[in-house]
């Protein structure tokens, strides 16, 4: 039996993964049980990142938790002010579970926003944790980073998808053809 979170990951097809959330007015309680909610079904995973549209609220924060000192994160209303360098990264999402690609983004950024205790929070990022903010930030726009692929990639990804759907639905494999007439 999978473990039960309290939401579950939408995965790629469905229209709320492609729409802009709205931001986010009201920071209080029902609004930290909900990050709160939000980290136990990023850890089941598990992921390191989880953007409110993923579990379906189109509202602009994402949580997330790198495993290293800062422990737990919430950002919210968040936007990129600048950005440097270039960093090609194996990237994956839960919400196309399963799959990971090289995927070049700036390798540093400036960020603003505000924590779960509402103050304005400003501050510089690099490596993973401004790979994840990208990522996060682009599940706010309603971007999955199908779109962050050049086109090969793409394709191999929507095959790979297509095949991971059919295998969910329980649609079997294809037969290998055969040939009716034995060839001499
Ligand atoms: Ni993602």
């Amino acid at each position: 039996m999978p473990v039960s979170t309290p939401y579950q990951v939408l995965v790629v097809g469905n229209p709320v993964l492609n729409t802009r959330s709205d931001d986010v007015t009201d920071v209080d309680g029902k609004f930290v049980k909900l990050c709160e909610d939000m980290f136990t079904t990023m850890y089941a995973a598990p992921g390191i990142g989880l953007a409110a549209p993923q579990i379906g609220v189109q509202k602009r924060f994402f949580v997330y938790d790198l495993g290293a000192g800062d422990g737990q994160q919430v950002l919210i209303n968040p936007e990129i002010t600048g950005s440097g360098g270039e960093m090609e990264y194996f990237e994956g999402c839960l919400s196309i579970p399963g799959l990971h690609f090289d995927i070049v983004r700036p390798e540093r950024i400036g960020v603003k926003g505000r924590d779960l205790e509402g103050n304005e929070v400003e501050f510089e990022a690099d490596d993973l944790l401004a790979r994840l903010i990208q990522h996060e930030l682009d599940h706010l726009d309603g971007i999955l980073m199908l779109e962050r692929m050049d086109d090969d990639q793409r394709k191999q990804a929507l095959k790979k998808i297509r095949e991971l759907q059919m295998k969910a639905a329980g649609v079997p494999e294809p037969e290998p053809k055969r040939s009716f007439f034995r060839l001499r």
